[in-house]
């Protein structure tokens, strides 16, 4: 395979292009799942060593929207220490197990954040360096077994703040880093499975953000890094398993900064178990996290200044909600433990203001070095004080723009690849880009972004509708037909992620963790 460039945006484009579902292609190119090739779950190193993790654990106790806003906790939370309870918090809440289910003799495990089809492509790695009980190293996230697996010792946090072209990374107390194992989602998906993979670490990021922001500990997200000294670190080879982001936990502004690490560690010197008997190789996969990888960390910083068009400012009409008050809202941990993806809703109304709850949480400000790429917009069913219709919501003035009237339950059930949650959900969210705009200022790594952001907007209202007793599920769709459907006079619209919400069939009780 050719170099493949981040500025050859070209690279993007063919890869969404051929990604697309539509009518025709989901009949003409049907997928065969190979259940006796089904990959393992979950990334096993047998000879490294484990460092057991907490299992009592006090889960946040914040509203949910104020944690996910950014309104709960120490303000900043520069001076929270870390120990290993809390980084127990943080990764059991962002990628633990929650439940099992057997069906037919075999047990399936669900965890904290949604994932599509249950694959759970996403790991995470923990470079600790200033967190009590555990010694400075590099450490594999195991949730099976809830545990920390030794890969290296050493502070890495200077190799890695070299690695991103960001100092301040030198001076959080641990980082993590999401990689994506993409044999796993690609067994169902093929080579749209990459854009699955970055939807799925966006859910587990915004359990991570929330989780952070109510124990007062900050937490940065960063997507613009250098990939090879990142690779290089973990040990994988990027095209299997490739690095998502990372996300820096702590910041004490006057403590002495980790020293940069300039040498390339070696190998890690550890095997881990296969995860099927033969893993399928999607080239447009590959070649898409290719083109999207940054060669220097120069190449980071200079994005880190990349700038958007300005967002316009709303629709003539603005139609304001009120969202509910946080109190209103259940508690983080309790709706962690609740969340789940709803299988069938009741074709009810839910209020105006759960909707706006659901909308104005989902989108506050994500922290790290993210620009909005992302803008939300919706079929509205059945919700209380809004006419049915299709609407846009404008993020930066947070408000509603009425684009349609009318009533379109059956287009919403078709735009979701024929399934019934769109036409049954009270408002069916489909959170768009434009992607030439995207593009233009990131290059490829743009696309990363974008959909690493609704993976954390989708995420977000996920946690939002389940602390106010409703449901959601996230959903794939037909990619030019919503584009037509939302924005038919501006095809620079493109569709990134689809979340159904509403009143589930089967209640969901608020306050408590059985629903
Ligand atoms: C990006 C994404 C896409 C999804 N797409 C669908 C879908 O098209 N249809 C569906 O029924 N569920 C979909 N889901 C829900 C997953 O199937 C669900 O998260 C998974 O089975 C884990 O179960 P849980 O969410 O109840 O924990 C999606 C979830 C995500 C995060």
């Amino acid at each position: 395979m050719a170099d493949l460039s981040n500025k050859d945006r070209e690279a993007a484009r063919l890869y969404h292009e051929v990604t697309k579902h539509s009518y025709t292609s989901v009949r003409s190119n049907p997928h065969r799942l190979d259940w006796d090739n089904r990959p393992f779950q979950y990334k096993i190193y047998p000879a490294a060593g484990s460092l057991a993790m907490p299992r009592e654990l006090e889960l946040p106790s914040a509203a949910t929207a104020a944690a996910i806003a950014g309104r709960a906790g120490t303000a900043g939370g520069a001076d929270r220490t870390a120990d290993l309870e809390e980084i127990t918090r943080l990764l059991f809440c962002t990628g633990g197990l929650t439940r099992s289910r057997t069906v037919n003799g075999e047990e399936y495990h669900f965890r904290a954040a949604a994932s599509a089809g249950a694959l759970y492509p996403i790991e995470i790695y923990l470079a600790a360096g200033d967190v009590d009980g555990v010694e400075p190293g590099l450490y594999h996230f195991s949730p099976a077994d809830l545990k920390l697996r030794g890969l290296r010792r050493g502070d890495w946090r200077g190799y890695l703040a070299e690695a991103a072209g960001c100092d301040d990374l030198r001076q959080s107390r641990a980082i993590l880093i999401f990689s994506a194992i993409f044999w796993r989602s690609a067994w169902k998906y093929r080579a749209r499975a990459w854009r699955y993979c970055f939807w799925d670490a966006g859910t587990m990021l915004a359990n991570l953000l929330a989780v952070a922001s109510a124990d007062g500990i900050s937490a940065e997200i960063i997507t613009l890094f250098a990939d090879a000294p990142v690779e290089r670190l973990l040990d994988v080879d990027g095209d299997r398993e490739g690095v998502v982001c990372l996300a820096a936990l702590g910041r004490v502004p006057d403590a002495p900064a980790a020293p940069f690490g300039a040498t390339p560690p070696p190998s890690i010197g550890l095997d881990t178990l296969p995860l099927s008997a033969n893993e399928v190789v999607y080239d447009d996969l590959v070649k898409m996290h290719r083109a999207s990888r940054l060669d220097s960390p120069g190449a980071a910083a200079e994005l880190r200044g990349a700038r958007l068009p300005p967002a316009d400012a709303g629709g003539a009409a603005p139609v304001m909600l009120e969202p509910l008050r946080d109190d209103e809202t259940s508690e983080l941990g309790a709706t962690i433990l609740r969340r789940g993806s709803t299988r069938e809703f009741a074709r009810e109304a839910i209020d105006g203001t759960e909707l706006a709850t659901i909308l104005a949480t989902a989108t506050a400000p994500i922290p790290g070095d993210f620009l909005p790429l992302v803008e939300p917009f919706l079929i509205v069913n059945a919700v209380d004080g809004l006419d049915a219709g299709v609407y846009r919501f404008h993020r930066a003035a947070g408000n509603l723009e009425l684009l349609r009237a009318g009533e379109f339950r059956g287009e919403a059930g078709y735009l979701c690849l024929e399934q019934p949650l769109g036409s049954d959900c009270s408002a069916l969210i489909c959170y768009m880009m434009r992607l030439d705009d995207v593009l233009e200022a990131f290059g490829n790594r743009g696309y990363r972004m974008a959909h690493l952001e609704a993976g954390v907007l989708g995420g977000r209202a996920y946690l939002a509708a389940y602390s106010i007793g409703r449901g959601a599920t996230g959903l794939t769709f037909y990619d030019d037909d919503a584009s037509k459907f939302f924005s038919p006079d501006d095809p620079a619209w493109s569709p990134l992620l689809m979340l159904a919400v509403g009143a589930p069939k089967r209640r969901v009780n608020r306050d408590s963790d059985d629903g």
